[in-house]
């Protein structure tokens, strides 16, 4: 099986439910801002705050593309990485991919302390989020092999569908 990769908006639950598939399917699991910040040395709010969302963007499209060379793992992505074209074919040559999906309240609620995802830390979040979350609605639907619904429900509810899924992946020869 190639990489699975989780995609979505912040709070979708990509890391938590990430961690709990890897297990399940006794693959590695990488959480892509965390690769980011270890190769960098910085948090991604610090990246945003003094090089500007673009020098992020780079350097999350470097660390994707890096995972050719890597053995097959559950990837936890960060809820931009659709926005470029080009991410989203490296997404679908590496791998397969699941959209979790989540309204913008919930994820909100999820979040909590908003401080440290930058698109939301400033002004007002409900109306970023809504905002950010419609304009990315069909590049997350067009990038994903599958969807999970993830309204209401808990992160082990959420793994248990990824895993069943990710064999169907599996046995289609995936
Ligand atoms: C972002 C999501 C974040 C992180 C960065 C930008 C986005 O990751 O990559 O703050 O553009 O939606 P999570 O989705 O893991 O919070």
């Amino acid at each position: 099986m190639s990489h699975l990769f989780l995609i979505g908006f912040m709070g979708a639950g990509k890391s938590t439910v990430g961690r709990r598939v890897a297990d399940a399917l006794g693959m590695p699991f990488i959480d892509l801002d965390e690769q980011i910040e270890r190769s960098t040395g910085r948090s991604v709010a610090d990246i945003f705050a003094a090089d500007g969302e673009q020098s992020f963007r780079a350097a999350e499209s470097a660390a994707l593309a890096s995972l050719e060379d890597v053995e097959p793992a559950v990837i936890a992505c960060g809820g931009g990485v659709v926005e470029d074209d080009a991410n989203r074919r490296v997404l679908k040559e590496l791998g397969r991919v699941i959209h979790l999906r989540v309204e913008a309240d919930e994820a909100l609620a999820r979040i909590g302390d908003t401080s440290g995802r930058p698109l939301l830390a400033h002004g007002d979040a409900v109306a970023m989020a809504s905002t950010l979350l419609a304009a990315r609605e069909t590049l997350y639907r067009t990038a994903a092999d599958a969807v999970v619904d993830t309204s209401g429900a808990s992160a082990s509810e959420v793994a248990e569908e990824v895993v069943a899924i990710a064999r169907s992946f599996g046995e289609a020869g995936g």
